[in-house]
């Protein structure tokens, strides 16, 4: 039977990094010939859609709502027949994911209970954990100005004081789950080539 490809999640603030390292890993990938797959969340798909207009205001949403939509995307994003992340997994495609349940832990537990995150979440978990998460920590200040010098449009959890709660929940995610997950944390406050050698190293080391 194929060896089933390795689920790699990225994760951080807005604007730690996260779209830069996954495209020089995605490239490391290339270099080496290992076939893999770039996704993200929230997707395009059908709660996705939603959750976009949500995030850009164009849309609002109790956040126990939004929190229950992100759960459902994730469902969609893991089991779609199409091109779900399981089915590519499975073919022995490794998978590279923009964000994942613990975007969720870190971000949604700020207006909602997070037993209540964490369990509507427990499905996806039980599908599928990550092989390892890799955590670009940058401090809120710094992606702040990296957000505000490059983009036009900020989104709806972009400021100052909502990047300090969502870092600090995710470091409480993160040590209350250190027994089920495999975190790794990169110091993103440092060049991008220098983060990147970093990961590549811990990758094709020790995780592949
Ligand atoms: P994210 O996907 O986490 O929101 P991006 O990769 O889009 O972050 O990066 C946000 C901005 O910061 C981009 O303009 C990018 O060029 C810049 N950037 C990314 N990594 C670094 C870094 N290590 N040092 C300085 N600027 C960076
Ligand atoms: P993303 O497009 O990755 O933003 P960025 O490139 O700025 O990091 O994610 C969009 C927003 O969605 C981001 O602010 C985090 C939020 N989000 C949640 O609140 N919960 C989730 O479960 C996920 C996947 C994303």
């Amino acid at each position: 039977m194929q060896k089933k490809g390795k689920f790699i999640v990225f994760e951080g603030i807005d604007g730690s990094g996260k779209s830069t390292q996954i495209k020089m890993l995605g490239e490391a990938f290339k270099k080496r010939g290992i076939a893999f797959c770039e996704t993200l969340e929230p997707t395009f798909g059908i709660a996705g859609e939603v959750l976009h207009d949500i995030l850009s205001g164009k849309k609002t949403a109790d956040p126990k709502v939004t929190a229950a939509l992100f759960a459902a995307d994730r469902l969609d994003h893991l089991t779609n027949p199409k091109n779900g992340v399981c089915k590519t997994l499975d073919e022995g495609t490794c998978v590279i994911c923009d964000r994942y349940y613990f975007s969720s832990y870190a971000y949604q537990s700020v207006e909602v209970p997070k037993e209540w995150v964490v369990s509507a979440n427990s499905l996806a978990a039980e599908i599928l954990r990550p092989d390892c998460t890799i955590f670009i920590d940058v401090e809120p200040r710094v992606a702040m100005e990296r957000i505000s010098q490059n983009r036009e449009n900020i989104e709806i959890y972009e400021s100052l004081e909502r990047l300090t709660a969502v870092r600090c929940a995710y470091m409480e995610a993160f040590s209350s789950m250190k027994d089920v997950e495999n975190v790794k944390i990169f110091n993103g406050n440092k060049m991008p080539e220098e983060i990147a050698l970093e990961i590549e190293e811990f990758v094709f080391g020790e995780l592949l």
